[in-house]
Order: C-alpha cells, then sequence, then structure tokens
C-alpha cells in the first residue's frame, strides 16, 4: 500500500499537532455551548475522531453520508443524501467536520440544506483546503492545511475506496490512477 505512494504531502506527526490545535481552537470557540458536530462520511472519519478528543466542552456527533454524481475524482455538484441526520438541526449550533473542500460544491449544498432546516449557526471545519479547485462560492472558517491542486489520499481520503486508512497525507504515483481525470 505505502508502495503505490509517489510522496508524503503531510506527516502523520503533522497531523496530529494539528488536531491538538484546532481542538483547542473549537474548545474556545463552543465553551457554554452544546454544538452538533457533523461529519461528512467517509473521508472526515479520521479527522473528526482525532479533532474531537481534543474539545474539552460538551459536544454532540452525528453523520452525513453524501454522494455526488460525477467522475471518480471530481465532483459533479449535483449532491444525493445517502444517509441523513438522526439529529434534528434547528436553532442548533452545527460544526460540520470535512476532510476536503475541492470545488465546494459539497459542502454549499449542505449549508444551504441546514440553513433550510433553520440552525442557528453553521461553521465549517476541514481538514484541508484545495482553493485552486474552488467553483462554489464557500469558505471554511477553519483549515487544517492549504493542498495543491493535487489528487490526494490517506487519513480518510480514497481512491476507489483505498488508501483511507493511511496516518498521512500523500499523492498517488500516476500509474495507480492512469494519469487520466475521470
Ligand atoms: P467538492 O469538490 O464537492 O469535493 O468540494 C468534496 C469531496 O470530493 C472528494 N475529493 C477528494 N477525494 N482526494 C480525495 O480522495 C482529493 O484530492 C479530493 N478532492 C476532492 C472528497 O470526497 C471530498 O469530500
Ligand atoms: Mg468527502
Amino acid at each position: 500500500m505505502h508502495n503505490d505512494i509517489e510522496k508524503v504531502l503531510i506527516t502523520e506527526e503533522e497531523i496530529k499537532a494539528k488536531c491538538q490545535e484546532l481542538g483547542r481552537q473549537l474548545t474556545e470557540e463552543y465553551d457554554g455551548k452544546f454544538p452538533l458536530a457533523i461529519g461528512v462520511l467517509k473521508g472526515a472519519m479520521p479527522f473528526m475522531s482525532d479533532i474531537l478528543r481534543h474539545v474539552e466542552t460538551y459536544i454532540e456527533m452525528d453523520f452525513m453520508d453524501v454522494s455526488s454524481y460525477g467522475g471518480k475524482m471530481r465532483s459533479s455538484g449535483e449532491v444525493k443524501i445517502v444517509k441523513d441526520l438522526n439529529t434534528q438541526v434547528e436553532g442548533r449550533d452545527l460544526l460540520i467536520i470535512e476532510d476536503i473542500i475541492d470545488s465546494g460544491l459539497t459542502l454549499s449544498y449542505l449549508v444551504d440544506l441546514f440553513k433550510y432546516r433553520k440552525a442557528r449557526s453553521i461553521k465549517i471545519v476541514t481538514l484541508l483546503d484545495k482553493p485552486s479547485g474552488r467553483t462554489a462560492k464557500i469558505k471554511a472558517d477553519i483549515v487544517g492545511f492549504e493542498v495543491p491542486n493535487e489528487f490526494v489520499v490517506g487519513y480518510g481520503l480514497d481512491y476507489e475506496e483505498k488508501y483511507r486508512n493511511l496516518p498521512y497525507i500523500g499523492v498517488l504515483k500516476p500509474r495507480i490512477y492512469g494519469g487520466e481525470e475521470e
């Protein structure tokens, strides 16, 4: 598996330190509140688990699974809810947790949905931000790392459902995905 990786962009240690830092930030942000943390499956799972361990205040957790139609490596903007929340969001302070924002289409769909459901506040924390891919007008409130316009895997991010269990973020060797986009 590690042999498929061309280079490591963000090491396990860097991710660990970042989760601690962001967890502290969220503790200050939400102290005295009872936010609902919403993990976007499946990619955000390791990040959510690691970051929330460093939040030292009450927090509720729920998950949403959405899939976007389109190619293997790019979302189309047409989002389908595969698993919805079990929790009412009306009047709640929401913290959406994502693995990566690329085009921003997935998140902008979710933000619109939660506004429609009358959330009190909506904040976004993303481990990775790929600003060069952005087509939707959306910005994360908290970003772990900016990444260049390359397809990245590991720490939740997959290629054909593989590599989510890598402890670091890396770039695949082109031979793995054939070098083409779709
Ligand atoms: P959008 O474009 O809607 O994309 O912001 C968000 C979702 O697209 C996937 N994505 C990636 N997955 N490596 C991945 O493994 C990448 O470089 C990448 N860029 C986008 C991911 O599922 C993300 O939640
Ligand atoms: Mg995702």
